[in-house]
């Protein structure tokens, strides 16, 4: 009789490679980004200095960050072809379609598509990193019947993104709680788009096609996706004083709550202290008090019933909300910054690449003879 091996359903608990890009320890709810831990990133660092310590290694020095920021603001411009793709994707589709065709088509566009060295990769990391906001705004603004606003080279990622959004920069507390959103967002160890992208690599595919697979992975609403259904189930519970029946509901019929649980955190994800403090600020600048209570009352309930503790879209979701952007822009923001952790994991996996090609065991009919 055949023996069957034993099999890691949706490769859970299995360790398929080393990485020195991140560090996710569960036990003690923490994460480092190159020995760093995220939140001494999120309250020190620029994105675009986490960007360079995920791409190099190490946080740049004064010189190498201003080198960064000059070639990434170079960068930013969509060109018009790009623009006109834009224009020609349906306007009800959904914003993450338009984000993972733009990316397709800057690989279709580069000459050098298929360089995969890693002078090459570095390079295309940081224009597709400079061109996403570009891109993601102009939908944003094309979907209000806005004409887009041109990038500003004497602005930051952070706030050229907001600036092109919405015509103004905020002020600096919601400037500061986006930055920090991106900082938490921008990597997380071998997530399902982060392996996804390296499965497309280990083929010795380009870097676009790794970022495009990625970005379909990254939709779904066990993913990345999740940030925008929990605004969504915020607008349907619309008054706290309904969030607690809401969620005992849910939980009756057995329903999966976004924005809880976690893979690989079972007793709450590292990064969530940080971004509801930004949530905090955000709402106190901008009369969010009403998100808070629900947020608060939705994880009371759960954490009570259940002991599932919140993921980090949980706080994004209404933070994203509250600084005005629409809710399928959500998902794209996450893009914008995890394109960073992807490329990262993209390059590590070109330094010492093995086709990614596992097993299966087969449960289908036994074998039998085509009658003609
Ligand atoms: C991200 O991997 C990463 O690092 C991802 C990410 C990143 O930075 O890249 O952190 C970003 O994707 C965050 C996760 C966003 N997704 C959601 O918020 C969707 C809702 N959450 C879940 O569906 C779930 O918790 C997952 C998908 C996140 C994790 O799923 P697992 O590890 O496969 O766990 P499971 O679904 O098997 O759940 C285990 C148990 C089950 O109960 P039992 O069958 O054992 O009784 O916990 C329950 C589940 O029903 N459970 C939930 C729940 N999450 C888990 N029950 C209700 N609501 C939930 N959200």
């Amino acid at each position: 009789t055949e023996q069957i091996p034993t099999i890691y359903k949706g490769l859970a608990g299995v360790v398929v490679d080393t990485t020195a890009i991140s560090k996710v320890v569960p036990e003690t709810n923490s994460l480092t980004y190159r020995g760093y831990a995220v939140q001494d990133l999120a309250a020190n660092c620029s994105f675009e200095e986490v960007a360079h310590l995920l791409w190099y290694g190490e946080l740049p020095t004064p010189e190498q960050l201003e080198l960064l920021c000059l070639r990434e603001r170079a960068a930013r411009r969509a060109d018009r072809s790009l623009l006109s793709l834009l224009t020609k994707m349906p306007d009800n589709c959904h914003p993450m379609d338009v984000v993972r065709t733009a990316i397709s088509y800057l690989g279709a566009e580069d000459p050098a598509e298929d360089d995969n060295s890693e002078k090459a990769n570095l390079a295309k990391a940081l224009r597709m990193t400079a061109v996403l906001p570009t891109i993601v705004a102009a939908d944003f603004r094309r979907r209000r019947g806005q004409d887009p606003i041109a990038p500003q080279s004497d602005l930051g990622f952070a706030e050229n993104f907001l600036n092109m959004c919405f015509g103004a920069v905020p002020e600096p507390a919601i400037v500061k709680a986006f930055e920090v959103s991106l900082i938490l967002y921008a990597e997380h160890s071998f997530n399902a788009s982060t392996f996804a992208a390296r499965v497309v690599t280990s083929t010795l595919s380009d870097i676009y096609s790794a970022v495009t697979a990625a970005i379909g992975t990254l939709k779904g609403p066990l993913h990345g996706g999740a940030n925008e259904a929990v605004m969504h189930d915020m607008l349907e519970i619309d008054d706290p004083d309904r969030a607690e029946a809401w969620m005992s509901e849910k939980l009756a019929a057995k329903e999966k709550v976004m924005g809880f649980g976690h893979r690989v955190y079972k007793n709450g994800d590292s990064r969530v202290p940080t971004m509801k403090q930004a949530l905090l600020d955000v709402a106190a600048a901008t009369d969010g008090e009403k998100w808070v209570q629900m947020y608060e009352i939705l994880e009371k309930t759960m954490v009570s019933a259940t002991g599932i503790k919140p993921n980090l879209d949980f706080p994004t979701g209404p933070a994203y909300f509250l600084m005005g952007f629409d809710v399928e822009m959500f998902t794209p923001i996450f893009v914008m910054s995890r394109i960073t952790g992807w490329t990262a994991h993209i390059i590590e996996q070109g330094q010492s690449n093995a086709l990614i090609r596992p097993l299966s065991q087969y449960s289908g009919v036994p074998q039998r003879t085509v009658v003609a």
